[in-house]
């Protein structure tokens, strides 16, 4: 399972870039808003912090409705970066989301269908041609359904199906989220920097890093 990092900020992109284990970006509305900027140019920052990984999601403005002013908004968004095929056009899942990925998926544009809760609804998504399916697992919790269990079955019916839309587990709250979606067959997981800090954490390790520390000072005295 790859990681991508869910954040349009600049500080913990890079973060968790220099440490090497990142493969794309994933941002929203609400992730944009938060850091008080101008979508378009977060979104060039942002490719160009980050040359080596394969996708950088940007999403459509939740006043595009229909499938053509997604469009619209995706021709402008995939001129920012030299039409470079890393960013990728992140769409709601609604009827008119569908039809706007089918369309960019024929054009070789690469798509990202985001708020995706049950198996038919990624299904859907893969067969209009996405590139990538975002469950939001967090969000099934908080509501006492299984979020991971929707990953695994989500995976199951790609398998069966052989079909190669990948899948970002999203909406990642903890380190056991992480471990259990990769078990359950998510290619990616998109989380914020706070998770991937935690997942290189153990108590042990700090305890071992002390030990060390103490028994060094001891030898050199
Ligand atoms: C993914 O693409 C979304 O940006 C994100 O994971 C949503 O997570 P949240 O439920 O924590 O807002």
């Amino acid at each position: 399972m790859k990681f991508f990092i869910d954040t349009a900020n600049v500080k913990d992109i890079e973060s968790a870039y220099k440490i090497g284990v990142l493969s794309g970006v994933t941002t929203n509305p609400s992730l944009v808003a938060k850091e008080g900027v101008k979508f378009e140019d977060r979104i060039a920052e942002i490719l160009q912090l980050v040359p080596e990984v394969e996708s950088v999601s940007a999403e459509v403005t939740p006043d595009a409705e229909t499938a053509e002013e997604m469009i619209a908004q995706a021709n402008e968004l995939i001129k920012i970066n030299n039409h470079d095929d890393k960013i990728t056009i992140k769409l709601p899942m609604t009827l008119a989301g569908l039809e706007a990925c089918r369309y960019l998926s024929r054009k070789g544009v690469k798509t990202n269908v985001t708020l995706i809760f049950t198996v038919n609804q990624a299904l859907l998504a893969a067969r209009a041609g996405a590139t990538y399916v975002s469950p939001f697992l967090g969000r099934l919790d908080d509501i006492s359904e299984d979020g991971v269990l929707l990953v695994d079955k989500i995976a199951q019916l790609f398998r069966t199906h052989g079909l190669d839309t990948q899948i970002i587990a999203a909406s990642v709250r903890h380190p056991d989220h992480v471990t259990r979606v990769a078990m359950a067959g998510a290619h990616i997981a998109t989380v914020p920097f706070s998770v991937i800090a935690q997942l290189a954490k153990h108590p042990l390790t700090d305890q071992g890093l002390e030990k060390f520390a103490a028994d060094w000072q001891k030898s050199i005295k």
